[in-house]
């Protein structure tokens, strides 16, 4: 007998800890696309929506669905935790607008290229150095270390706090796993912990150190994004603490945890599918549409959450002011009416209208250019070595039901045939 879509609970960390609840997820899209999903505790439920459509549509519409009332994920906060996180993906426009301008310059694809000597330089060496140990976890031996790596250089923070960074960006990575308890000895503070995002006291030593390079980059300037931010004026004011920290906090975390994601998504998909990558070895044309499949089917972020600002209803269905609608972005990438063929790899997939980076709205993705070049350099990097890995083990995933991460994926690198 098939299983009563309202008992199934799509939101629990558990589940995805154990694999992505496809089979439900297709069911929801084809039976019920805006289901009602009971979630005791946490003002009692919320709108689950699975449609491709649905997510482009409410994503497009923050008058009537807010980031900034309530909060991105789903569990309710108190006003002064939303308040002493509100960075500028829990705003709204016109405030966010604002605030966006300061830094999207930064992130335009020319702007981009421009870090891709240094992208290829590390992402090379890290897989020289775990290519020559012959078997390796690729999480902490690729995944964790490129994006931080180069967020470091855009950010413009001291080459020697790289180390650190990475403890504390996997500690905040995490602790999206519900289980994960901090050790008080390595991560010590006595900040009110609802404050600080996932409860991580890593977030808190990110901030403070955010908070000293600024401090540094206010009085001696160099250019980078940091000095940019502690120097911005929005609306003639200078950004407040909070702001700026929180500005600091959101890259690191939002430019981080998620390409990790990507990237351990992607080399897993391509094991997987290891037709999927000689076609691409015998025609690297196909990399742009390769880099857009690895991220519609890796799907790093699996839904954010909108408030709803008033009453209004989606295909039929009442949705009442204050109610929460869950943006499924791992279902709405595998909607069978907009991807044929969902579930198979397809590395020359054209058009692939994913939702990756969000549907189109205000928010999407600020880092986009910035992932797909990450990604891109590191698959023409691996053809260039002519290498490809195997599992030595299974994948360990996170317990998460925000990140669609891994928190190991033991590999062997073997020659290309
Ligand atoms: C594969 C990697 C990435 C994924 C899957 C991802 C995903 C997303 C998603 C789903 C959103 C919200 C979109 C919306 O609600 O419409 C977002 C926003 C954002 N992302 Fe990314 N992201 C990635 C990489 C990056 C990188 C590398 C950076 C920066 C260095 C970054 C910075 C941001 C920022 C600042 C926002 C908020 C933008 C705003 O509020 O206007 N992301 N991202």
């Amino acid at each position: 007998m098939e299983e009563d879509l309202t008992n199934v609970d799509v939101a629990s960390p558990a589940v995805y800890g154990e694999g992505v609840p496809h089979d439900v997820l297709a069911r929801l899209r084809a039976e019920d696309p805006v289901h009602w999903h009971p979630w005791p505790g946490h003002g009692g439920g919320f709108w689950l929506l699975t449609k491709h459509a649905d997510v482009v549509e409410v994503g497009k519409d923050p008058e009537a669905f807010s980031f900034q009332v309530g909060h991105i994920a789903l569990e309710d906060r108190e006003p002064d935790e939303l308040a002493a996180r509100q960075s500028m993906i829990e705003t709204d426009p016109p405030s966010h607008t604002r605030l966006r301008k300061l830094v999207s310059s930064v992130f335009t694809p020319k702007k981009v290229r421009e870090y891709g000597a240094y992208t290829r330089r590390v992402a090379g060496e890290l897989l020289d150095e775990a290519i020559a140990k012959g078997e390796f976890d690729w999480v902490p031996a690729i995944s964790e270390p490129l994006p931080i790596m180069v967020l470091i250089a855009i950010l413009g923070l001291p080459a020697e706090d790289t180390p650190q960074l990475i403890e504390w960006t996997s500690e905040l990575a995490a602790a999206t796993d519900p289980d994960h308890v901090p050790d008080p000895v390595k991560y010590p503070t006595d900040v009110d912990p609802r404050l600080l995002p996932f409860g991580s006291p890593a977030a808190w030593h990110i901030f403070e150190y955010g908070r000293k390079i600024g401090e540094e980059r206010r009085h001696h300037p160099t250019g980078d994004l940091v000095s940019r931010l502690v120097h911005a004026q929005v609306d003639g004011e200078r950004l407040t603490d909070t702001e700026y920290t929180n500005f600091f906090e959101v890259f690191v975390f939002a430019g981080n945890e998620t390409t990790r994601t990507g990237i351990s998504q992607g080399i897993l998909a391509l094991m997987e599918h290891p037709d999927e990558l000689e076609r691409l070895a015998a025609d690297p044309s196909l990399l742009p549409t390769a880099v857009e499949e690895i991220l519609r089917f890796g799907t790093p972020i699996i839904y954010f959450r909108r408030t709803a600002t008033r009453d209004t209803e989606i295909r039929g269905t009442p949705i009442r002011e204050g109610d929460k609608l869950a943006l499924w972005y791992l279902s709405a990438n595998y909607d069978e009416e907009v991807f044929a063929d969902p579930y198979r790899l397809d590395l020359g997939r054209k058009p692939n209208d994913h939702v990756t980076f969000g549907g189109g709205g205000p928010h999407f993705c600020l880092g986009a250019f910035l992932a797909r070049l990450e990604i891109r350099i590191l698959l023409e990097e691996i053809l260039a070595r002519r290498v490809r890995f195997e599992l030595t083990g299974p994948p360990v995933r996170l317990r998460s039901n925000f990140i669609n991460g891994f928190k190991s994926i033991p590999v062997r690198a073997v020659p290309a045939r």
